[in-house]
């Protein structure tokens, strides 16, 4: 193959939504009505004042909503310009908080301890037609048990949208704030590392070497693409996820673990969490983790199988044809090779299945022809073997990672 050196991509317009005079917002938010956030609203807000969200100015306009849930994109700041926008970003409201901030122009947004975290204009309140929303994102509505669509049908009969300013920076005082890098601080940083490619690999759950597969092949591809410092992005998703998901601070110490092991080889890897929450929306929330990171600096994404896909939550009853997952395990990944914006600035890494080759004693592509080499470890049955305290097949997981995963789980019983 020729080597054919490409120019790094650009990075994306991102535009970060503080206040221009915190102090001075600070004393206005003083004067105003108030919502207050719950943990959720506030990741979102953390989301849009770092830019992942850009051109989106604020919680969705009704506006923005229809074509987001319509057309899955939003308008950009450039006539003609339309920048993929697949995952609602919109902040339900009581109807007592709505007879609160009717007709104000401007509100403040609260964390409940009442400390003020931005500033709200342009104030819009419209129905949260939650069927619609659940059906359009999710393909599903209430009665199922999806775990975001319950949080849809908790909250709030309206949706307030409007553009913010935020005050300060949000943290959590996790000790996990130092990884929580914005995508200008990303940008800059991939440009001291030197990269001439950013690869990036979203992900919510602890890394096995199928997931390392994915990684080590693709620092191999594009060196013999010809890119000399390609550098992987580790973007653990860090805002909300259900309750049978492996929590944050757990991930965190065994991607860390791994990363000292080496699991990467010599690709210089930097770790930040993504703010966002998860939604479980499959072809839809891969198009959304895709381009957040396209604002973060990514040249290059990632995918395999069944991207921010999960089990049926009634392993699809109603058709039992379809087996027990959402969504076809293959259609986020060709969703997002469709996306006719995404697939001209982000170039896309797409995966085959990989699992356990117990011939080689390692993670591999699957072939179906050689189908009775492999076996299949799927995340019920990691997640009993570490409940067990049992050691999974050697090749599987780096050992220092796995102790982490089982310490987790052994917590849990
Ligand atoms: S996700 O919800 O963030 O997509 P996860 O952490 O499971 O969840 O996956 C991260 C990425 O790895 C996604 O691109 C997913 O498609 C891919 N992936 C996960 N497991 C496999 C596998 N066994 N084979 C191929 N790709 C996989």
């Amino acid at each position: 193959m020729t080597a054919t050196m490409e120019a790094p991509a650009k990075a994306a317009d991102v535009k970060e939504l503080y206040a221009a005079d915190p102090a001075a917002a600070q004393k206005e938010a003083g004067t105003l009505e108030s919502v207050t956030l719950n943990s959720e609203d506030l990741e979102w807000v953390h989301v849009l004042a770092e830019g992942w969200a850009s051109p989106l100015d604020g919680f969705m306009t009704e506006q923005q909503y229809l074509s987001c849930l319509h057309y899955q994109m939003i308008t950009g700041s450039d006539a003609g310009e339309v920048i993929p926008m697949p995952v609602p970003i919109v902040l339900p409201v009581t109807e007592d908080v709505k007879a609160k901030i009717e007709g104000k122009s401007a509100i403040a947004l609260k964390k409940e301890s009442g400390e003020v975290v931005a500033i709200l204009r342009d104030v819009e309140i419209y129905p949260h037609r939650k069927e619609e929303r659940a059906t359009r994102t999710f393909g599903i509505n209430a009665d199922r048990g999806h775990p975001y669509v319950d949080k849809i049908f908790e909250g709030g009969e309206w949706l307030v949208g409007g553009k913010i300013e935020v005050l300060n920076r949000i943290t959590y005082n996790d000790g996990m704030d130092q990884w929580r890098l914005s995508p200008l601080e990303l940008q800059k940083k991939f440009k001291e590392l030197d990269a001439d490619a950013v690869f990036v690999f979203q992900l919510r759950n602890p890394v096995h070497n199928g997931h390392a597969l994915l990684m080590q092949d693709t620092a191999r591809r594009l060196k013999e693409q010809g890119y000399k410092k390609p550098v992987l992005w580790l973007s653990p998703l860090g805002g909300w996820t259900k309750d049978d998901d492996v929590p944050l601070d757990t991930r965190m110490e065994q991607h860390n673990a791994i990363i000292k092991n080496k699991v990467f080889g010599e690709t210089e890897t930097v770790l930040a969490i993504f703010p966002s929450p998860m939604i479980y929306g499959g072809p839809r929330e891969v198009q959304w983790h895709a381009v957040s990171r396209m604002n973060g600096g990514a040249s290059h994404y990632i995918v395999g199988r069944d991207p921010a896909g999960m089990k049926h939550p009634t392993e699809n009853a109603m058709q039992p044809s379809l087996g027990d997952d959402m969504y076809d395990q293959w259609h986020g990944q060709t969703m997002l090779q469709l996306n006719p914006v995404l697939s001209e600035k982000l170039k896309l890494l797409p995966f085959k299945f990989a699992s356990y080759n117990k011939k080689k004693g390692a993670m591999d592509f699957f072939d179906p022809a050689r189908a009775d080499e492999f076996e299949s470890i799927s995340g019920s049955k990691m997640r009993k073997m570490a409940a067990e305290g049992k050691t999974p097949p050697p090749g599987f997981m780096d050992p220092d990672g796995w102790d982490i995963v089982v310490k987790y789980y052994q917590s849990l019983n």
